[in-house]
């Protein structure tokens, strides 16, 4: 039965939407952390270069690209993909979007459940009178699936299934019904609760609630640029893959959301407002909370070393301990209103990364929204797995590595080739520039020609053969020493010991991921094969 085609009820809803899916962990957790090792506030002008030059750009793409898919049937990556390149091997290129889109999914999900269960941790008291190591040891635990009941992992994992089945729900009631839905509450409140911690943490006084320094301290350290590390290629890499993450590009979200924009809807105003409300929340809500607070009780170095051992650690770590200090209603309150806010920034960041799942399926099986989001639920639930239960043996990092990482810059780069030298500026121009409410700067066309295909091919081949500390001199001295991190050297386990226990379950994990890309393939094939015979079909019916 062919499906009625689905669309954003308002303008208002799609930006929230839109920016809903952008606004995620990226914005209060990952920014921060990443901006204080990288130098500070010489961070911030590689991020707003990359912004300007890979992250605009990009966004275009996605949104224009969705958009005609969309006005054609097409709402996911692989689509999408073969309609701008127009042979059928785009599709197959395409599915690296959903291949990521789904990876993301199944990780992005575990870690909204770990948030989830510190909300309510948070509001029953659990943290109450602990000290800042029974509190690091409680995530410790957590991870280790061994916060049980009758030796159930009990709050990992139904705390999962609770996230998991929560989205798969919305997902069912729709894009207008579900999603844009949400995403008009969730938005607003995200806000609300991130006002409340910025004005708690500019107010943070030394000497007042056990506080060593005032919290505009950690404000002055995060904006005062170190210029010497401009000149470390590696800041400007971790920037260019900040704007990535932050603006989720590269994994077909964008595309999938934009697929459901009706003809005569504006691109230009709508992409532009939503990737701004995004800067705005990370550059100024997302570095003015855990940044600000943590140095007020811990001081610089302190708050650099608990960087350096890990990102997205620091907010389950340690904030429960500060927010402690502030005696029982308002570290109930702040607890609430942090875990709340990433919550919110969560959910309607998962749900934008499972619905070219959903798409796909509906689109491919002519499954109604509401079957195809039951199955894609099971596929995320079965991906997820053995990143929950091996999560301390490496399989997280992998699934982030491959769907995360490498595959953003992967998928990216074939948008920006397809758009740019495929399809050909001069027509992609026209995709972001009609029935535009605003007039784009011309500069974008050049841009876009030129700069951002090159960018991403060269981001894509330094990845690929990135040389060891950074040092791309020592081709014509010493040869060429591939970096532990390098796409080709990663492949190799380089860097690990042969003889180490985690190489079993960082393979298992590529294999399983492997078998995730044939899936995603053979569905692809399956559907072209039913279309053909569907075609001959109809002329053979036609001729008779
Ligand atoms: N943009 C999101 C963030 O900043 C990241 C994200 C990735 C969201 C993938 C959805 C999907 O956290």
């Amino acid at each position: 039965m062919a499906q009625k085609r689905q669309a954003w009820n308002s303008r208002i809803g799609l930006i929230l939407a839109m920016a809903g899916g952008a606004v995620g962990l990226g914005n209060f957790l990952r920014f921060p952390i990443q901006a204080i090792q990288n130098g500070g506030g010489a961070f911030i002008i590689p991020y707003l270069v990359s912004f300007v030059l890979l992250g605009l750009p990009l966004t275009m793409i996605e949104w224009s690209t969705g958009k005609l898919g969309g006005l054609f049937g097409h709402h996911s990556p692989p689509m999408i993909m073969q309609k701008l390149g127009r042979r059928v091997h785009w599709r197959y290129i395409g599915s690296i979007g959903l291949f990521s889109s789904i990876i993301i999914a199944s990780y992005y999900c575990f870690i909204e459940s770990w948030i989830f269960s510190y909300m309510l941790h948070s509001l029953f008291g659990t943290f109450d009178g602990m000290t800042e190591l029974q509190i690091s040891d409680f995530f410790d635990r957590y991870l280790n699936l061994s916060i049980s009941v009758s030796g159930i992992p009990c709050d990992t994992f139904l705390s999962f299934v609770f996230c998991l089945a929560l989205n798969i729900y919305i997902l069912s009631k729709g894009i207008a019904g579900g999603i844009e839905r949400v995403a008009k509450i969730c938005m607003p409140l995200l806000f609300i609760f991130g006002i409340f911690l910025v004005i708690k943490a500019f107010t943070l006084k030394a000497g007042e609630d056990g506080a060593i320094f005032d919290g505009t301290l950690g404000l002055n350290f995060l904006w005062t640029p170190q210029f010497d590390s401009l000149a470390n290629p590696n800041v400007w890499l971790a920037a260019a893959g900040q704007v990535f993450f932050t603006l989720s590009l590269g994994m077909g979200a964008i595309q999938t959301y934009a697929s459901y924009l009706k003809k005569e809807q504006d691109i230009a105003l709508s992409s532009l407002t939503s990737a701004f409300t995004n800067e705005f929340t990370e550059v100024i809500l997302g570095s003015s909370i855990i940044i600000p607070i943590s140095i007020g009780y811990f001081g610089i170095d302190k708050v650099i070393e608990l960087t350096q051992s890990g990102g997205f650690g620091l907010g389950f770590r340690t904030m429960p301990y500060l927010f402690e200090q502030w005696g029982t209603v308002f570290s109930t309150l702040a607890g609430v209103a942090f875990f709340g806010l990433l919550f919110f920034a969560g959910i309607t960041s998962t749900l934008s990364i499972i619905q070219p799942t959903v798409a796909h399926l509906s689109k491919s099986f002519d499954w109604s929204q509401k079957k195809s989001s039951y199955i894609t639920g099971s596929f995320v639930f079965f991906l997820a797995l053995p990143c929950i239960l091996f999560f301390d043996k490496g399989v997280f990092d992998e699934y982030d590595y491959w769907g995360g990482t490498m595959a953003l810059f992967l998928f990216a780069m074939f948008e920006a080739i397809a758009f740019s030298w495929i399809l050909g500026v001069d027509k992609g121009w026209k995709l972001i520039t009609g029935y535009a409410n605003i007039t784009v700067p011309r500069f974008f066309k050049f841009v876009l020609k030129y700069i951002t295909p090159t960018m991403l091919i060269l981001i894509f081949i330094s990845a690929l053969v990135k040389p060891m500390n950074d040092d791309w001199s020592l081709i014509s001295i010493h040869g060429w020493e591939l970096d532990n991190n390098a796409i080709i050297a990663k492949l190799m386990h380089k860097g690990m010991d042969v003889n180490d226990s985690n190489i079993i379950y960082i393979d298992g994990a590529r294999i399983y991921l492997l078998l995730l890309l044939i899936t995603i393939w053979l569905t692809i094939y399956i559907n072209i094969r039913v279309r053909k015979k569907r075609v001959q079909k109809h002329n053979e019916s036609m001729m008779s």
